[in-house]
């Protein structure tokens, strides 16, 4: 059986990048920008919202006519919305060779293998596969920070979230696995990793819980830095805390969705908190790190949310001033408890949606735009990561608090942490100047 040349395409979330890497790892051959080049095409596809799955689908099409200059091609989908529609997608789409579910990448080998001989049509999307960890994503050469899953799936049960359904229950990965990852990227020059997982400090392990992870990849001295995301509000705990300020190699920075300031919304979402109690977590997490920079997820438009309830969120984003957020208007999803409210009169017309919506990122924008004026005359500890995307004398790294940091360079400096003092604060990122 020949090698094969892989053309990927990736939408969603850190998790499918991890499992794109994970794809190139699991084939035998090399991989390709040009689809053109490619003997094996993979969409790997997001599920979250309904505009996600659309546009992963359509980009589809677009390979169809290569199939008819070459028969052998095989073109394959996964992610979530290959576990969502499974078996529909091959009525749907007569060129598509295989339906590949997130948790099933492990069997990928097998199933290109099966078409090869074959040219059956595998759809494989069950939950069990046993090896669910085994196949570690590719690294790219050089590359100064990496992303270690620890868990897949979801156990919470928020209305609007199609996760669960398409990545299943969670299933953490033990202890010794995340820091063999760890250590074996560290030796091919990464000096950061982030923690990846739908509910990542939710993590426990054979009695171990996500305070013991942080202390246990504290320990390792070629490391430089941790990041994790994302947590779930209700997953914090005192040790947590306590860890993420005692490690020194843990980022002040913490990204924690809130999705709505109204407790009346959060209960229709089934987040199981109210904003009584994300203020307070966030109290703790400033008491112990008085620096830390606190980043969210917000929907708007989820069914039932009134103007009242959204002011809420304003106001609760006041009081918090995110350093940033990342927000979207609600869309429903099959099978969810969201997408019934939305069938019924608590639906929020698109137009009042987007009206919020444009409300809201206003807000973050100036909310932003004054956390980064915040910084002008400051030092910032920056681990530099490459060179910055517009200008090659200049390079690009991230402060502790997740900030961008651009500022004149040399290609040694990558992979160094350096002392930059902030000049310019820009609306998503800092400029300044090397001072060591
Ligand atoms: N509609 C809109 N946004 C959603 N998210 C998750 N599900 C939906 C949905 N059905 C958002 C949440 C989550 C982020 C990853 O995507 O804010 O935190």
């Amino acid at each position: 059986m020949g090698k094969n040349t892989l053309y990927i395409e990736t939408y969603g979330c850190q998790m499918n990048e991890y499992d794109s890497d994970r794809i190139i790892n699991a084939i035998d051959g090399e991989t390709t920008n040009d689809p053109k080049k490619a003997d094996l095409i993979i969409i790997n596809t997001c599920a979250i919202r309904e505009k996600a799955d659309q546009k992963a689908l359509s980009s589809l099409g677009r390979f169809k006519h290569l199939k008819s200059n070459n028969p052998d091609l095989i073109v394959g989908i996964s992610g979530c919305v290959a576990q969502l529609y499974g078996e529909k997608l091959l009525k749907r789409m007569p060129y598509l060779d295989f339906v590949l579910g997130p948790r099933a990448i492990p069997k990928l080998p097998e199933l290109i293998t099966e078409i090869k001989q074959k040219r059956s049509r595998p759809v494989e999307t069950s939950f069990d596969i046993e090896e669910l960890f085994e196949i570690v994503p590719y690294h790219e050469e050089g590359k100064i920070t990496a992303f270690v899953s620890v868990q897949q799936g979801c156990n919470k049960k928020c209305a609007y979230c199609i996760v669960p359904t398409v990545r299943g229950a969670e299933v953490n990965r033990p202890l010794e696995d995340i820091i063999r990852e760890t250590v074996y990227l560290l030796s091919k020059g990464v000096k950061e990793i982030t923690l990846i997982g739908q509910t990542v400090n939710s993590w426990k392990y054979e009695g171990y819980k996500f305070a013991d992870l942080l202390r246990a990849l504290g320990e390792i001295d070629t490391l430089e830095r941790i990041r994790f995301t994302t947590s779930y509000p209700r997953d914090i705990t005192k040790k947590m805390v306590e860890a993420m300020a005692d490690v020194d190699k843990v980022c002040h920075h913490l990204h924690l969705p809130v999705q709505s300031g109204s407790d009346k919304v959060l209960k229709l979402m089934n987040r199981t908190y109210t904003t009584k109690w994300y203020l307070e977590s966030i109290a703790k997490l400033k008491e112990a790190m008085p620096d830390i920079a606190i980043s969210t997820d917000i929907i708007v438009g989820f069914p039932g949310e009134t103007e009242d309830d959204f002011e809420e969120t304003l106001a609760l984003m006041n009081e918090v001033e995110f350093e940033s957020s990342y927000s979207f208007k609600y869309s429903p999803r099959p099978g969810t408890v969201g997408e019934e409210l939305y069938n019924s009169s608590e639906k929020i017309e698109d137009d009042v949606a987007s009206e919020r919506l444009s409300r809201l990122q206003n807000l973050q924008k100036e909310l932003t735009q004054s956390k980064n004026n915040e910084r002008i005359g400051e030092s910032e500890r920056v681990l530099v990561e490459d060179f910055s995307k517009n200008d090659p004398d200049f390079l690009m790294g991230r402060t502790t608090h997740n900030r961008i940091v651009n500022f004149a360079g040399k290609k040694d400096l990558i992979g160094k942490l350096v002392n930059v003092k902030i000049n310019e604060g820009l609306a998503n990122s800092l400029r300044g100047e090397v001072f060591n």
